[in-house]
């Protein structure tokens, strides 16, 4: 265990091969990531991370540690973007609880994503791939991120929460604003998305049909005390921010990852069964889109694996570090696309645990139909400019992400 402060920039948290010699500083080290203020514990080991994740004394919610005081890390969040305070209460839903009040409301939201509900969008999904897929192949150009990854997945969260086909482009133009990374465009947009849901909400009261919504609202259903519409709401924002962007970066990362492997992409091609159980896990594992997990504070002192964690210290879970860790994965910078990773999920890419992602089955399924599409199916899609010449931009504590992803057919 080091005691020494490693300075670590957003490129070093996103590049994979940069964790080789950090993981020798020990299961825990100390590290200044920028963007974010004070040091924290970093943890880049597979079987390190793997445990923090499931130790419940390592808790979310920086409110409950012992002596906190002042505004929650949400609230403090809330209030430097210049969100309004009448929509703090939308925010902070599962990501940063724990325990019982954690566990209750994910058992809620895990309602939009049983397999019935996942499975029955994959047709529309597989539709709207290929109409995408038509429409930029006959412009001959177009960029995969902002193009394909954006309205794809926005379209599945508005099938799967129950948005009605008329209202889904007004709700899109907000909800593009919303997931925009741009704090101002943000604000400006979220005053329309909540009215937008407060009244379908009432819509779906007033006359319930099988979707999400009418599920959530039914009478005298389970969980209606912890049912009101502003939770729903919330539960709806959740959704939003979650499903949207990340997925949407990840599959033009999985899709530059196979056109930078061709040797991959020509055994894929010979071999398409390998697509849903190995190439799919192998591109999430491969791609780890989101670099650092939230953090997690310890709830005690306590020794972990020989480093002495102080009560309220914060631990940040490099994902992306323990996802290329040698002592896990042969060949663990290689991209395989027939990689077997045994039983169980076999990457951190969605977490673990508790919090463990719980729009994985959704992304995987995007993924499958996304590559199925535009690399199986069709094969004459290329890269439009040099990788050298591809724009990534920094998210301020969780590494980098790339902004575009240009092709041409
Ligand atoms: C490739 C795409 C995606 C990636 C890489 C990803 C990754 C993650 C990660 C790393 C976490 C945090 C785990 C933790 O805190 O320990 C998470 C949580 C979560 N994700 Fe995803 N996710 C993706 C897609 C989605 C989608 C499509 C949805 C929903 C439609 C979704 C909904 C959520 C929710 C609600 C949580 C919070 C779970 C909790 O705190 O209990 N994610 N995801």
């Amino acid at each position: 265990m080091s005691e020494q402060i490693i300075t670590l920039s957003n490129k070093t948290v996103s590049d994979p091969a940069e964790y080789g010699p950090l993981r020798d500083h020990g299961p825990l080290f100390r590290a200044a990531i920028e963007g974010l203020e004070s040091p924290v514990w970093f943890v880049a080991g597979f079987d390190d991370c793997k445990e923090i994740l499931h130790d419940s004394r390592f808790i979310r919610d920086q409110s409950k540690l012992p002596g906190a005081e002042g505004p929650s890390l949400t609230d403090e969040m809330l209030e430097q973007v210049g969100m309004p305070r009448e929509y703090f209460k939308y925010f902070g839903l599962l990501g940063l609880s724990d325990g019982e009040e954690h566990t209750r409301m994910r058992n809620v939201v895990a309602r939009a994503f049983t397999a019935r509900r996942v499975n029955a969008l994959r047709a529309g999904l597989e539709k709207s791939a290929a109409d995408t897929y038509a429409a930029l192949a006959a412009k001959g150009e177009g960029d995969l991120i902002g193009e394909l990854g954006y309205p794809f997945t926005a379209a599945a969260i508005c099938e799967l929460m129950g948005v009605d086909e008329a209202d889904r482009p007004k709700l899109m133009g907000w909800i593009m604003e919303y997931v925009s990374y741009d704090t101002e465009r943000l604000v400006a947009a979220i005053g329309n998305i909540i009215d937008y849901y407060k009244d379908l909400i009432a819509r779906r009261r007033a006359e319930p049909t099988d979707d999400l919504i009418s599920e959530l609202t039914k009478p005298g259903g389970p969980d209606q005390d912890l049912l009101t519409d502003d939770v729903i709401i919330a539960i709806f924002l959740l959704l939003t921010s979650t499903g949207i962007a990340p997925p949407a970066h990840f599959l033009g990362q999985a899709i530059l990852a196979l056109l930078q492997h061709p040797e991959e992409l020509a055994k894929l091609r010979a071999e398409p069964k390998l697509l849903a159980r190995r190439t799919v896990p192998e591109l999430i594992r491969f791609a780890t889109s989101v670099p650092t997990g939230g953090p997690l504070y310890a709830a005690e002192d306590f020794e972990f694996r020989g480093c002495p964690v102080k009560t309220g210290d914060a631990v940040i879970p490099s994902l992306l570090g323990v996802n290329h860790d040698p002592r896990q994965f042969s060949d663990a910078l290689k991209l395989d696309v027939a990689r077997d990773m045994g039983p169980g999920v076999g990457h951190l890419s969605f977490g673990s645990g508790s919090h463990y992602c719980t729009g994985a089955a959704l992304a995987q399924l995007e993924t499958e139909i996304v590559i199925n599409t535009f690399l199986i199916q069709n094969q004459t899609m290329e890269l439009a400019v040099k990788p050298e010449e591809l724009q990534y931009f920094d998210v301020p504590g969780k590494g980098t992400a790339l902004g575009a992803l240009p092709v041409r057919f």
